[in-house]
């Protein structure tokens, strides 16, 4: 399989990394050893897609239900995060990405908070891809913290393009392609709004055993894929 056959690169690509601990638990090994390889995966993704011209990519890395792990697992991907702002900034200007982050952000701790300031504003001035990572996310509560701002501004009514302006991220456009690895057929609420007319792609394959030939299947599945939007 290569690049070069690829007819169509989707503009916006969404993973939901899934199976890092049942990568773990087949190879005896505690969960976090998972998140560990999935941070190493998704490094491998991130180059491979900036490098097709996808212009943004996005994943799920903790869900605002994920509080309820044990307290270590949690510790584990908060440090693997903060661990990867501060060793990847160079690559990520080397390669114009810019950086992103969304969720109930103001809900972690002050060191998180504190990386993730400097990885946005350290690349805000990228044009290169968009790299948003979901932190203390979920779909119904973006949704419900959009309508708070929609009160906050006493707005009587509003229409569905206004209301995309009250979203965490306002400029990214929906996402055309939704991957989720590991078998699970489930939107766990991920971006509920944006995933209305999203494409789906779902495989068996454990999140650190995916990779560039691994995520090349999904765009050649998408790419066969006609988009209709409700028409005919
Ligand atoms: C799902 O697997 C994965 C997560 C909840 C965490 C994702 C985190 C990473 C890939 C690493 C760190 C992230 C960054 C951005 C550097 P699971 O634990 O639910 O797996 P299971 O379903 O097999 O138990």
């Amino acid at each position: 399989m290569k690049a070069q056959n690829l007819l169509k690169v989707p503009t916006h690509v969404s993973i939901i990394m899934d199976g890092n601990g049942r990568w773990a638990k087949r190879r005896g090994l505690p969960r976090y050893e998972g998140h560990k390889e999935g941070a190493k995966a998704l490094e491998k993704i991130l180059t491979f897609a900036s490098d097709l011209g996808i212009q943004w990519l996005s994943v799920f890395a903790f869900s605002t239900e994920n509080w309820k792990r044990p307290k270590e697992e949690i510790e584990v991907i908060m440090s693997l995060l903060v661990e990867y702002i501060n060793t990847k900034l160079d690559k990520l200007l080397e390669k114009n990405i810019r950086l992103r982050f969304m969720g109930r952000l103001n809900q972690l701790s002050d060191e998180t908070l504190q990386s993730i300031k400097e990885g946005e504003e350290a690349t805000k001035e990228c044009n290169g891809m968009n790299f948003v990572i979901t932190l203390n996310y979920s779909g119904r509560a973006e949704i419900i913290d959009a309508i708070n701002k929609i009160l906050k501004d006493k707005k009587e009514s509003i229409s569905i393009d206004e209301f995309k302006n009250y979203l965490y991220i306002p400029e990214m456009p929906e996402p055309d392609l939704l991957i989720r690895t590991s078998g699970e057929l489930r939107i766990s609420n991920y971006m509920l709004w944006e995933l209305a007319y999203t494409e789906l792609y779902f495989t068996d394959v454990l999140w650190p055993d995916f990779n560039e030939e691994e995520f090349l299947k999904a765009l050649y599945s998408y790419q066969f894929r006609e988009r209709r939007f409700g028409s005919v």
